[in-house]
Formats: C-alpha cells, structure tokens, sequence
C-alpha cells in the first residue's frame, strides 16, 4: 500500500448535502481515508447529487462520464476506484442509473449514507435506498478536530429532514422522506463538540426547519425558537443562523426570538415561490399572498434591521402574465435583500408535471431576466443602504488582498477589511465604507489594543 487511501467527494444542490457530504467524510476518515481534491488519486468516489430541477440530475450523468475514464485509468496503473452516486438523485433513480452508467459502484440515498463504510468495505455493486428504520444520525462518526477546522469557523448542522408539505413542483418529499425532528440533546452535543474546536457560527439546516418539533430533555417537543435559545448558551457559539424556513410554520415564538435574542443573525430565508395566490393554490403552498405579507410586517417589527430573502419558480403551468406580474408586485412591496429564482422544471412523479398549460421555454426566461434584474435592483439598494453604517463581522478567512481579512456582515454579505489575520474566527465591530457589487468594504472600529493578539484564545479560535 502507498499511504493512506483517498477520498474524493463532490456535492451538488442544497446545504443538507453539504452536511451530509461531511458526514461521510467523517465516516470514511474512521476508515483511514483522507479526502483530495484530485478526483484522479480517489480510491473512492462520491457524487453526492441533486434532483431538485432537471439541469441538476442531467449534470449529474455528464460528471459521471468523466469518473467511467478516471476508473479506466486507475485500473490500468493497477489500482481500484470505487464510484458512488449519493444524495437525492441516487433516491430517486435508484437502480436506473447503474443502467446508465455501469460503472457506477454504489447507490446510496440521503437516509443511508451511514451504511457507506460497510458498502465499501464489502467491495461489491450495491443501491441501497430503502429508507432505514434506523436513524442515521446515530450511526455517523463525530467529525475529527482537524477536519472541523480545516471547514473553517462556521458550520451547518441538520436539525431536521424531511418534508410532508408536497408542493406539486417539488421531489423533496420523495427524495428525502418524511419530515423527522432531530432530539434536542443530540443536537447540543454536536453543536458543542463544533465550538469546542473553534467553531463560532452554526447554521441550524433543513428542508423545514421551522417545522422543527425536536424531543426535548423535558421529553416535550421543543419549537427552533427553544432550540435556539439552548444553543445561545453554549460557549463559543456567538452566532445562529437557520434554513429553508416556510411561511407556514413562522410561529410567533420564533418571530419573537428575532427580537430578543442577540445571537440569532438578523437574515431570514423564506421562499414564497410566487405572488399569485391562484398559483400558490396550484403549487399547494398552503398560504396565501396576504399571509406572506403579514409575516413580513411582524418580522419587520420584531427585528426592522432584518434581511430577507426568497426563492421564486416562474412559469408554473398555467402562470399568466397577469399572475407574473402579481410576482413582481410582490417582490415590490416586500423589498428582498437577496433572492435565488429559477424557470419551472417538471420533476417526474410530481402533481405538477402532469398538469396542463405548461408554460413555453422562452416565455419562462423573458420572465425569469424581468423578475432577476428587479431582485438584482433591490439587493444593490439593499447593499447601498449599509454604507456607513457599524456592525460586527464574524472573521472567517484571509482576504483577497495582502493584509485583508475577510468575514460576514449580519446580513450574510462578505465584508473585507484591513486587519490581522489574528482576528479569523472572531467577531469584530467594522464600518462600512465602501459598497461594491457582492461584498463590503470596512474599517475596524475600537482601539488598537481591542485587536491584540491573546494567545490563549488562538486555539479556541481554530487559528494555528
Ligand atoms: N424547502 C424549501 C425549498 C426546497 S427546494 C421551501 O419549502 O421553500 C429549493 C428551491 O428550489 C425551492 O424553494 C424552489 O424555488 C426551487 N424548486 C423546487 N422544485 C423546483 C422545480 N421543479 N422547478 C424549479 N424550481 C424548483
Ligand atoms: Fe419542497 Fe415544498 Fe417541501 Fe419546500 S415545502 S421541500 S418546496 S415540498
Ligand atoms: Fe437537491 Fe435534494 Fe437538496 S433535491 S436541493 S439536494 S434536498
């Protein structure tokens, strides 16, 4: 054997394949494999995929054409490769993809991914998407100190998976299953072992995550608004974020929480998908344009400094130019300070795929560059209106320039400033002095004696 054995890992679409990505990393590093970022030296190979919209799954099957020459390669020179498709693709082809491309080791659904180590080991082709009874969280490996910080300072963590919503557009149900809350405790204790190795800001994650309705350790459920409140208090954590939330489970004890707990991050993420209250209906969004409106007008007042952000799907069938402009009269009087859109992709196996009125392709991208360039206007105005204006950033990586650090505003956006590099993985106060098109420039603010370096907070702060 010539060291270690090699793992290459690629994620596609959200931030639970993301943390799913880890995992298995995690997994495997239990193993002795360690991860590369050559795909040429893999021993192991994991596609983690995603199904969301058509283009997603296609490019999925363009990579693999790529991994069949690199595992030819590897087994001239001698040397195995073992390919795997892991996430919401492998659930939702299952054995068609083996059929598409032979060469593909393992199939692993987003609920097994677990199962990997043992997939491995055995050495043989196997699709393993049934969903388990067993939870898989139980069965993943704690990411070791050096892997948490080689991610950096902020982290996700899956507190719920699933979703009972059934939007007629969307594979999510079927891809990840139902909607399951992890146990609070579980939640904690992974949250803790992150801060404990330098980790300061974590993005609570899932398809629903205001759905969250964890156990909690008085065995009652616990809302996100309790859960947060319990992870506010662990040491380290100066920062909470969460996401996708739907505007159905926008309680007022997590508006509330916007309000009161300093913590949580002043940004949230919630899709509304469309303006048009017919086309909700016919999305089965469960709320109406009205409702949204009054989310925002509470969210507003608990917390007026808030970001807001939204998905949009365009041209879902039967969407009329009268319903489009509803969008946009939407999109106007809420005023985003982000929002990712996206043309109708009809997804196999969902309501809306089977509807008629499907809407022409070049309908749906004059729609989709009108609704984009007003998104675009909002967020510039959004970027313009810090100008001048003082916050803390979290300092989570070198700059782009010499003597530059880089970090997050509140509000999610890229601040640069000029400052020590000791500073990374801490929270700064900086003023914003310039705006440019994706990112902040700023001073820090404080004496110079607020930014000396204290040794003995480096390696809390992950900083070697
Ligand atoms: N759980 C989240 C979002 C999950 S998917 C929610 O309820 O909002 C992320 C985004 O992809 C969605 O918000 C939607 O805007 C988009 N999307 C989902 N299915 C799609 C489809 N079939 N075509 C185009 N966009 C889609
Ligand atoms: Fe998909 Fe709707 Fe569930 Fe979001 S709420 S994951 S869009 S089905
Ligand atoms: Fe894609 Fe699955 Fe996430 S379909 S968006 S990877 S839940």
């Amino acid at each position: 054997m010539s060291g270690p054995r090699k793992l290459f890992i690629k994620s596609f679409g959200c931030q639970m394949n993301v943390y799913d990505s880890h995992r298995m990393a995690d997994a495997m590093a239990r193993e002795g494999y360690i991860e590369t970022d050559r795909p040429e030296d893999a021993d192991l190979v994991v596609l983690n995929t995603c199904n969301i919209r058509e283009k997603a799954t296609e490019k999925v099957y363009s990579d693999l054409g790529r991994f069949r020459t690199l595992k030819n390669e590897a087994a001239s020179a001698g040397r195995r490769m073992t390919v795997t498709v892991a996430g919401c693709v492998a659930q939702a082809e299952g054995e068609e993809i083996r059929r598409r491309a032979p060469y593909v080791d393992l199939v692993v659904g987003p609920q097994n991914i677990h199962r990997l180590p043992g997939l491995v080991a055995k050495g043989e082709t196997a699709v393993d998407t049934e969903f388990p009874v067993e939870d898989k969280f139980d069965h993943l490996a704690k990411p070791a100190r050096k892997n948490i910080r080689a991610r950096g300072v902020t982290a996700f963590v899956t507190v719920q998976e699933g979703c009972d919503k059934f939007c007629t557009f969307c594979v999510v149900p079927y891809t990840r299953g139902s909607e399951v809350s992890r146990p609070v405790n579980k939640i904690v204790a992974e949250v803790e072992h992150l801060a404990a190795a330098g980790v300061a800001e974590v993005t609570l994650i899932g398809q629903n995550v205001n759905a969250y309705h964890g156990e909690g350790p008085d065995n009652l459920p616990w809302t996100l608004a309790q859960l947060f409140q319990r992870i506010s208090e662990i040491r380290g954590i100066e920062r909470i974020r969460y996401m996708t939330s739907h505007p159905r489970d926008m309680s007022d004890d997590l508006i509330k929480a916007h309000r009161d707990l300093k913590k949580l991050m002043p940004f949230l993420h919630l899709p509304v998908q469309s303006g048009s209250d017919r086309i909700l209906r016919a999305m089965n969004r469960k709320h109406g344009r009205e409702e949204y409106f009054g989310i925002v007008a509470r969210v507003r007042a608990a917390r007026p400094d808030i970001a807001l952000s939204s998905d949009f799907i365009v041209g879902f069938p039967g969407e009329t130019e009268e319903d489009f402009d509803e969008t946009l009269d939407l999109i106007r009087k809420v005023r985003f300070a982000s929002a990712f859109s996206f043309k109708y992709s009809p997804r196999p196996g969902t309501g809306a795929a089977e509807m008629g009125a499907q809407v022409p392709e070049d309908v749906k991208s004059e729609r989709l560059q009108r609704l984009q360039a007003l998104v675009e206007q909002q967020r510039q105005e959004f970027n313009r209106d810090l100008c001048g204006q003082e916050f803390d950033v979290l300092f989570d990586k070198p700059g782009r320039l010499e003597g530059q650090i880089a970090g997050r505003a509140p509000y999610l956006l890229p601040v640069q400033v000029m400052g020590p590099s000791h500073l990374i993985g801490k929270v700064a106060k900086v003023r914003v002095a310039d705006v440019g098109s994706n990112s902040l420039f700023g001073e820090l603010i404080g004496s110079e004696q607020d930014y000396q370096e204290e040794p003995q907070n480096l390696a809390a702060a992950g900083v070697s």
